[in-house]
């Protein structure tokens, strides 16, 4: 079980009980989560998914991968930063427990 906490685009915070190994995507989606559409239902084809990962957490989550990280860089008006993923590309385990992640304003589909 692991609980992840999502700072929602309005700055509220959200937490969540993780039970089964769902990627952060899935988890968001599930709850209702403000800021992540999902588009393509995890298929890396939309980045409406996308996140920055707490600035703690990155070296336990990893970055993104060259892929992912094109197809971030690809979109218009979003602000790529060092820990921006996928979140459907995120797959959560007992090391995530306490997790916190931020959902930017300006996501692409929203
Ligand atoms: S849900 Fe579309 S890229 Fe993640």
């Amino acid at each position: 079980m692991a609980t992840i906490t999502f700072i929602q685009p309005d700055g509220t915070a959200r937490a969540c009980v993780n039970f089964e190994g769902m990627t952060l995507m899935q988890l968001a989606v599930g709850n209702l989560v403000d800021g992540i559409d999902a588009l393509c239902g995890g298929m890396m084809q939309c980045a409406t998914c996308h996140c920055w990962i707490d600035e703690a957490w990155i070296d336990r989550t990893g970055p993104a991968s060259p892929d992912e990280r094109a197809m971030i860089e690809g979109l218009s008006g979003v602000e790529v930063r060092p820990t921006s993923r996928l979140s459907c590309q995120v797959q959560l385990g007992e090391e995530l427990d306490g997790l916190i992640v931020h959902l930017p304003p300006d996501q692409p589909g929203i």
